[in-house]
């Protein structure tokens, strides 16, 4: 790390306290003498150096020196007189060694020695420990930064914390972010991201530099060297670049100390910079030219380790994120591709996932938002919301497994079965015409002119009769063919139906409907029979399982079971489980509301015409009354006016069938 700050220095002077006048001049003796001064009243109390003090009677023992003692600032010897014990004051007090009268000059300066010794020892013990502590809390403090910055995977946010933190750990006033950017020609430059002033609120636009050795980011960019500043005025002429202080004069501003710290990846590709600014004395502070001097001083060396492991952290943080967001950009890409793909199957229904997302999506936040009891206690995360997004967005994915001719199906008959039995009603009404001609020809020879002009009337009467009633039955099938409900009686006439017969070009009698004709046309509602009902239905089950082939992430894994749900009705007469209210997903309710309402209210399936609105939510109330869908999400639906947000939908831009 290139740095230009002074190293601190601490000097510490060793008093020796004695209240005896023999030991003082004894030790005075010594050579080089030892300097002792007179017992003070009083110890002072912010005493930094430590002393100790020879003491011979009572007036020793006062609270200042226990504290001091306790405190290892200081140590007491005491001098112990013929027949005399300790007095009554040395009670409980903590004596480091005792003296007996003659005294030998060697013995009490050893003793001063080994006091003052053991001083050193627990000294540098409490300072090691204090060490200990602060590496401790140090690690403590990055862990904290550390899972902080692993579990944001919003990249915005993450530079944001990145900043912040380094800021926090280094009690910086102001500082800034840069991230290194790339073209796909493989030129670099640096991004200004960030910039955070606890001091002046900063109006801010992002800009791009060159990576080069003209200004401070661009130069520890380019080196991978960290560089700390006492003075940013003051760079050393040996560094190549400037401070530049044109934003000082303009704001008012002073930056004084700087440390600047690339962002490097495992593999050591700088990806970023982080550049701090005057690092004050204490948070609360504030900057100006003024108080620069007063309230900014040098980074300390052990903050600067500490932002360099943060910065560390802070790369892998900001790679993981961009990881993250490029797989969620994929997967968007591939759930678009996918609603492609069931849209192109049906484009009747085109639009439907996208709205039937909108919609749950937007009910689920209107759960969010209401406090009545039956949603006071549910909310969704920003993960659920995008698990019921890709929920919506995928579910009638299994169409696409479903027969396109049963999936687009409007007319009980399909449409090549109505054009053969259209094809068959013309061929009977052209050999009822045909017969009728051989007939009128038969008459005139057989009863010569007069009296086939006599009977013509009466021959073509007969012919017209039979024509109106083909005209009829056709009539009568187009009715039967749509998918609308088959009125009374309708049935028994298409019994009666089947029962006609005509000759085909072999003279052999056939039926005017087939069975199979006559099965479809009977359908009683809609337009699928049994077996193509079941096809349809089996869309939620294929639907599944191309979703389980998916390795979803933990947090997004229930996306098979909501789709799996989305036809289950509360009283059980859904499909394909038949699962009852408790069983069915809270997700799975919301989607069904969203999914009936799109599919009554969707304009463009020529099948059914569209429902209006107070008419769709007619229907949806009536399956609420009938325990069919969730009677509460239904009351969301409409008080929070969900409905309105498809009203007037278009596809996403971009999206092309
Ligand atoms: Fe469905
Ligand atoms: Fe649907």
């Amino acid at each position: 790390m290139s740095t230009v700050a002074k190293p601190e220095v601490l000097v510490e002077t060793r008093m020796v306290y004695c209240q005896n006048a023999a030991a003082a001049a004894l030790l005075a003796r010594l050579d080089p003498p030892l300097e002792t001064l007179p017992l003070p009243q009083r110890l002072p109390a912010e005493e930094a150096s430590p002393c100790v003090v020879i003491g011979e009677n009572s007036r020793v023992f006062t609270a200042e020196l226990r504290d001091a003692i306790e405190q290892n600032r200081a140590r007491l010897i005491y001098i112990l007189r013929d027949n005399a014990g300790l007095p009554a004051e040395a009670s409980g007090a903590p004596i480091f060694s005792f003296l007996v009268p003659p005294l030998q000059v060697a013995v009490v300066a050893s003793t001063i020695k080994a006091a003052f010794d053991n001083l050193d020892l627990l000294r540098r013990q409490a300072s090691l420990e204090q060490d200990l502590l602060r590496a401790r809390s140090e690690i403590d403090e990055l862990n904290q930064i550390g899972i902080a910055l692993s579990t944001q995977r919003n990249t915005e946010s993450l530079l944001t914390l990145i900043l912040q933190k380094s800021r926090e750990i280094t009690t910086s006033d102001a500082g800034s972010l840069y991230l290194v950017e790339e073209t796909e020609q493989g030129d670099k430059s640096l991004r200004f991201k960030l910039t955070q002033n606890e001091s002046l609120k900063l109006p801010f636009t992002e800009f791009t530099m060159p990576i080069n050795a003209s200004s401070i980011a661009g130069y520890v960019a380019l080196t991978g060297e960290s560089l700390h500043l006492e003075d940013v005025y003051q760079v050393p002429p040996a560094l190549p670049f400037r401070f530049n202080p044109k934003f000082d004069h303009e704001s008012g501003y002073r930056t004084k100390s700087m440390l600047v710290v690339p962002m490097k990846n495992p593999q050591g590709e700088i990806i970023g910079v982080v550049q701090l600014i005057n690092c004050k004395r204490a948070w609360d502070l504030k900057v100006a030219r003024e108080t620069a001097d007063a309230v900014v001083m040098p980074y300390p060396d052990t903050r600067r380790a500490l932002v360099s492991s943060l910065a560390s952290q802070a790369a892998v943080a900001i790679e993981n994120a961009r990881l993250y967001e490029s797989i969620e950009t994929l997967f968007e890409g591939f759930v678009k591709a996918s609603v492609v793909a069931i849209e192109a199957r049906d484009p009747t229904t085109s639009g439907h996932s996208f709205r039937v997302a909108d919609l749950t999506v937007g009910l689920a936040e209107a759960v969010d938002r209401d406090d009545s009891p039956a949603f006071r206690n549910l909310n969704f995360t920003r993960t659920e919301m995008k698990e019921i997004r890709y929920a919506s967005l995928l579910h009638d994915f299994g169409k696409v497994g479903v027969r396109e001719e049963v999936l687009v199906k409007a007319k009980k008959l399909y449409p090549l079965q109505f054009d053969l039995l259209r094809q068959r009603f013309d061929f009977v009404r052209k050999s009822v015409q045909q017969e009728h001609t051989a007939r009128k020809l038969t008459y005139l020879l057989e009863k010569g002119r007069e009296e086939f002009l006599a009977a013509q009337g009466q021959l073509d009467g007969d012919l017209a009769e039979r024509l109106r009633e083909m005209d009829e039955f056709l009539e009568f099938v187009l009715k039967c063919n749509e998918p609308t409900v088959l009125p009374e009686g309708n049935f028994q006439r298409l019994v009666g139906l089947a029962e006609v017969r005509f000759q085909d070009w072999t003279g052999e009698p056939r039926p005017l409907l087939t069975g199979d004709e006559m099965r479809l046309l009977s359908i009683p509602k809609g337009s699928l029979d049994d077996s193509e009902r079941k096809q349809i239905e089996s869309h939620v089950v294929h639907s599944v399982n191309f979703l389980s082939q998916i390795p979803w992430t933990k947090d997004i894994r229930n996306i098979p079971s909501i789709v799996s749900a989305h036809h289950e009705k509360l009283n059980g007469a859904g499909y394909p489980k038949k699962l009852t209210a408790a069983e069915i997903p809270f997700q799975s309710k919301m989607m069904t509301v969203s999914d009936i309402y799109d599919a009554l209210s969707a304009s463009d399936r020529p099948y059914k015409k569209a429902v209006p609105t107070e008419r769709a939510l007619d229907i949806l109330k009536m399956e609420a009354n009938q325990h069919l869908i969730d009677a509460e999400l239904f009351r969301l639906f409409t008080q929070a006016e969900i409905y309105r947000l498809t009203a007037n939908w278009k596809h996403p831009a971009g999206f092309n069938l």
